[in-house]
């Protein structure tokens, strides 16, 4: 199916109701528009310099000024706060909307472990994702996720599954990362190199979820693989991040409607649902043809399968009786996986290779230290799961690991990250928080906060993650929640960081990368105000190859 037909952009509306529609709904947009996307309006006292608060409007006018650079904005709101949180009222006193936003690592410990059961995800943002992930791990609270949590976790941190992803990686590497980056540089064709690497992980997201590749393709870019549930997926997640930006009447209304954006969403879920629906049917034929055989199927949706058949008499088999039930979680798990995977890694290394581009004393570095622990006659890093010696390998590139560490701390791809507290709670510095009131975390802000970075905070200093010795040296969770923290911290962080670190071992063993136009620390391009940190206008890069053997 042609995506692009189901696929008009974001709030590109085409119909005429729809456009009616949105004229009646003016001024709450407006006013609920910045009820979600700031968090400062009736803040700590000492922000009041920077916040001009109107008991009707809220900031409304401070937001229209400001929300093309949001997460900078907040990150000043925040970086001017006496204890780095704010309180937020939305217009009308707060009717509706309030809450905090913190950029301090004693509050996020807070919220995300020592007080973790009393901040649960909002009704707003589960309403938001529903459609796409239904009662997956993302979206799950209280009992439902920590069954879940607990079948996820012991799915995912099985040998199995690491050395299938392994194996997946590599081979994605060899047969098509490689051979497309081989091809632009003997070219010299400029390419989009954030594009590549969505794709990319995607891709690899694709395989390691649901154990289908095309053996025989070898194109990258090839659309008629992956392609349309690609282009689906994309168009989902963006449309229900967008449902986050208005007012829920809104879009439960152009919902009920069948109308712009909502119509397309039902048909962009429409393509993944299929997609899935085909992919749990050709595993149940082989599993039937050939029995449970995990060793043969070590995939995610494999693995999750077989927990679920174990976990029959289980309180979680008592959850999903049905197999149509059953069907439908393993749907909306391995949906969640996909969404987790598909653009954070791709928007880290996207970044990465920026700050690389930026800060050539930097590159050396991570080239001498590839370059010097993988094969000196193999070109490609041979990662396989199978392989406990590439482990050993990459975790020794310490330098690459602390290079990949700072591009995050800067740029994480997760940029913010938000709750809703059950009860009324008092934070640590103070701060009284209702029921029902969001609490929210920047982990933008506190990557650039001198507080905690010092007053280098905002430079790309990989050293400051070494020690005497060049050994990484990690720092708590709540300071550098990237990966979030505590009882619902990130599952697939060290899946994340194997395959960072093979890719961009990979591309700086074999390439030189020249951004275009030239990258400099005092020009860093826009972002988009997505659920991921993108480039705005991806990363147009040349590429060069070198002698492999220099
Ligand atoms: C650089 C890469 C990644 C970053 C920075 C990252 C970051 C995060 C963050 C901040 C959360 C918490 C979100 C929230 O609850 O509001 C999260 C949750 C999660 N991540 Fe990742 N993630 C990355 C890659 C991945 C990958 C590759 C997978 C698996 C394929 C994954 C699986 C998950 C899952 C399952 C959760 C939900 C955990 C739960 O709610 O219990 N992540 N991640």
């Amino acid at each position: 199916m042609d995506i692009d037909a189901v696929a008009p952009p974001l709030f590109h509306f085409q119909s005429y109701t729809v456009v009616i529609v949105l004229g009646l709904f003016l001024v709450s947009v407006l006013l609920l528009l910045q009820h979600h996307h700031h968090r400062h309006s009736h803040q700590a006292k000492a922000n009041s310099a920077t916040c001009s608060c109107n008991p009707i409007l809220g900031n409304l006018v401070a937001f229209l000024r400001n929300g093309h650079r949001f997460l900078d904005w907040t990150t000043d709101l925040l970086t001017a706060a006496p204890a780095s949180t704010m309180e937020v009222h939305g217009p009308l006193g707060g009717l509706g909307y309030r809450g905090i936003a913190t950029a301090n690592p004693d509050v996020v410990d807070h919220i995300l472990r020592s007080n973790f059961p009393n901040y649960v995800k909002g009704a707003r943002i589960r309403a938001a994702y529903a459609d796409l992930l239904g009662d997956g791990l993302f979206l799950a609270n209280g009992r439902l996720w920590t069954l879940q949590r607990k079948l996820a976790s012991y799915s995912f941190s099985s040998r199995l599954l690491r050395r299938f992803s392994g194996r997946v990686l590599r081979d994605h590497i060899h047969r098509r990362l490689m051979p497309f980056l081989s091809a632009a540089a003997d070219s010299s064709e400029a390419v989009d190199l954030q594009d590549v690497l969505r794709r990319f992980t995607f891709d690899n997201i694709c395989s390691v979820a649901f154990g289908v590749d095309d053996e025989g393709s070898s194109a990258l870019l090839d659309d008629h693989r992956h392609g349309p549930f690609f282009s689906a997926f994309d168009h989902a997640v963006d449309v229900s991040f967008g449902r986050i930006l208005r007012p829920t009447l809104l879009w439960r209304a152009m919902k009920l409607l069948n109308v712009g954006s909502e119509r397309s969403l039902r048909r962009a879920i429409a393509v993944v649902d299929d997609y899935v629906a085909a992919i749990l049917e050709l595993k149940q034929r082989r599993r039937g043809s050939r029995g449970k055989n995990i060793e043969e199927d070590p995939d995610l949706l494999s693995r999750f399968t077989s927990a679920m058949e174990e976990e029959e008499a289980s309180e979680l088999g008592a959850v999903f009786v049905s197999p149509e039930a059953k069907r439908r979680f393993l749907r909306d798990t391995v949906v969640t996986f996909v969404l987790a995977g598909k653009d954070t890694t791709s928007s880290a290394l996207t970044w990465f290779f920026w700050f690389l581009a930026a800060n050539p004393r930097c590159e050396r570095p991570v080239y001498e230290e590839v370059h010097h622990l993988l094969d000196r006659d193999a070109c490609d890093p041979d990662v396989d799961g199978e392989n406990d010696q590439v482990y050993e390998k990459l975790k020794g590139m310490h330098y690459l690991h602390a290079a990949i560490t700072e591009t995050m701390r800067l740029y994480p791809p997760v940029p913010i990250a938000s709750r809703v507290a059950a009860d009324d709670d008092v934070l640590p510095d103070g701060t009284v928080v209702r029921a029902g009131s969001f609490a929210d975390y920047s982990a933008y802000a506190m990557g650039r906060s001198s507080r905690l970075w010092g007053d280098d905070c905002r430079a790309f200093r990989p050293e400051r993650w070494l020690d005497g010795h060049g050994r990484f040296v990690a720092t708590e969770a709540a300071r550098y929640p990237v990966f979030h923290a505590g009882p619902r911290a990130c599952l697939g962080k060290e899946m994340s960081y194997l395959q960072m670190k093979v890719v961009a071992a990979a591309v700086v063993r074999n390439f030189t990368v020249e951004v275009l136009p030239a990258a400099s620390m005092d020009t860093p391009p826009e972002h988009e105000m997505a659920v991921t940190l993108k480039m705005k206008d991806g990363l147009r890069v040349r590429l060069k190859s070198r002698a492999c053997a220099a």
